[in-house]
């Protein structure tokens, strides 16, 4: 399936190289604090899934630093699933699955993928709606395990703030290219994670002003 949406090239910036492989700087500059975090959850076996794995390079460092999970990336692109590919092949990483089409903002999806003991989402949320956001989350929740955890990576509104000129720049080049999309309020999603029947355990701040929102399904 190739995914297109219209979005500001700032959203998912990538370089591509010969074999179909994607670079991303951005995903490159938060793998080691994003995997710290993930350790630190404490999973310590079961089935990992990661949402909108992007170009890959996120989900083999996390397959190589925790071996007790059977990691499986996923992303609406196959261009963003060619890629996963490329950097998987180089690692031969028994616990690291290939990568599946996954478009997390369909409801129903979870019914496939569950049961998870641990749903990793990063930086996709500014990217989509507010009733796509809801969708999602209440899958998250349905493809959890009970006790299964998850981490929602990104940047968001504090109480309704945007906290930084560059976050306001960033939101303003979504929602004036589609005025859906832009960042999410921090105290909305707690709603969101409420109606879905997630415990909110704690928020991380992570680096450039993003944040971690860590989650337990009871
Ligand atoms: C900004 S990139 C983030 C990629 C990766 N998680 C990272 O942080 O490097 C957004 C990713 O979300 C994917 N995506 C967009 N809409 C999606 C959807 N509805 N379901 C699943 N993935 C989606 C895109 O294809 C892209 O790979």
């Amino acid at each position: 399936m190739s995914y297109s949406r219209n979005l500001p090239e700032t959203s998912s910036a990538a370089n591509c190289e010969s074999d179909g492989r994607l670079n991303a700087p951005s995903a490159v500059r938060n793998v080691e604090p994003i995997v710290e975090l993930v350790r630190k959850t404490a999973i310590k076996s079961g089935n990992a899934l990661e949402i909108a794995s992007g170009t890959g390079q996120h989900i083999v460092k996390l397959a190589s630093a925790m071996p007790f999970l059977n990691w499986q990336p996923s992303d609406v692109d196959e261009t963003r699933l060619k890629s996963i590919r490329c950097w998987s092949n180089d690692q031969n990483l028994t616990n690291l699955k290939p990568p599946c089409l996954l478009d997390a903002t369909k409801e129903g999806w979870s019914k496939k993928h569950h049961p998870q003991d641990f749903i990793l989402l990063v930086n996709l949320l500014h990217l989509i709606s507010i009733k796509e956001t809801k969708i999602l989350v209440k899958e998250i929740s349905k493809a959890l395990t009970a006790n299964g955890l998850s981490i929602i990576y990104g940047p968001f509104m504090r109480n309704g703030k945007l906290i930084s000129m560059r976050d306001m720049e960033f939101h303003h080049s979504l929602i004036n290219t589609d005025p859906c999309l832009g960042y999410k309020n921090d105290i909305d999603m707690f709603n969101l994670f409420d109606e879905a029947g997630l415990i909110h355990l704690s928020t991380e701040e992570m680096p450039a002003n993003n944040f971690s929102f860590v989650l337990k399904k009871p």
